[in-house]
């Protein structure tokens, strides 16, 4: 179960309750007198839900999805939402967030104060060619490319809208964009790589990061460490989301 993507699970929790509501409905004349509200059923419909919310395996923030799900299909139903608008919405999540369905890596950007914290990597090296793994709107890679000594800046990105976005913000301002998963790219060409994407796929990465990378390369994670591998320096920086850099230097 744990294994199956957590909305296909939350999916089938609220189907499960449905199937119980509907029984419950079916039988309860025999103790209660119909008619039953329809707001009423639907608020126990995300009660329920929201309760088999850990039972099954999920983090407990997703009680709150789970609640108000049914109470947005019905609100949706009541003021007549058009489904094209529902249609709509859904498409353009999917071309920016694409990317939490394989990975469970979403897009949040990386701020100022930790690309300032890079540049001390960069800055003692010369002639250095830098990745970000999963480049979102290419904020690093036009960074990196203005910086001296930073021979090439290149980022992969696979969510429709932000590859898009960045390919073309990097034509303008430097380094390059590419259409790529990050687990097709050949890391032995950078001297430092950079990511910062979730939980998820740092055992994998380090993998990779270990098969791919020369000795005496970097491997900088933001707030993501690799798990049970002592990073070679832990950077806490000072700024408004106390971030965290792990940095793994290859030997
Ligand atoms: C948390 S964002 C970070 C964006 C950028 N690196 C930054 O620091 O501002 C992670 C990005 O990785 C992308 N991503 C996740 N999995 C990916 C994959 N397998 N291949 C390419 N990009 C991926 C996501 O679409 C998202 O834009």
């Amino acid at each position: 179960m744990a294994k199956l993507p957590k909305i296909f699970i939350a999916l089938a929790i609220q189907l499960l309750v449905l199937l119980f509501m509907a029984v419950s409905v079916y039988v309860a004349p025999i103790v209660v007198e119909p008619p039953y509200p329809y707001w009423l059923l639907v608020i126990l419909q995300g009660l329920f839900s929201a309760l088999l919310v850990t039972p099954f395996g999920l983090p407990k923030w997703w009680r709150l999805i789970q609640f108000l799900l049914p109470l947005g299909l019905y609100g949706a139903i009541l003021v007549q939402f058009n489904p094209i608008w529902v249609l709509v919405i859904f498409i353009a999540v999917w071309l920016v967030f694409s990317n939490v369905f394989g990975d469970r890596v979403p897009l949040y950007l990386t701020n100022s104060s930790t690309r300032q914290a890079l540049l001390k990597f960069i800055k003692p090296r010369q002639s250095i060619h830098f990745l970000d793994l999963g480049s979102g709107l290419g904020s690093n890679v036009a960074f990196m490319a203005q910086q001296k000594g930073v021979l090439n800046s290149h980022g992969v990105e696979t969510a429709p809208l932000p590859y898009l976005f960045s390919k073309l913000y990097c034509f303008f301002r430097g380094g390059e964009i590419f259409a790529m998963d990050i687990w097709k790219t050949q890391l032995s060409y950078y001297d430092v790589v950079y990511a910062f994407l979730s939980p998820q796929p740092m055992p994998e990465l380090w993998l990779k990061v270990k098969d791919e990378m020369r000795p005496g390369t970097v491997f900088i994670s933001n707030s993501f460490a690799v798990p049970d591998i002592e990073p070679s320096e832990v950077w806490q920086l000072n700024d408004a989301r106390q971030t965290t850099l792990y940095i793994y230097n290859i030997d």
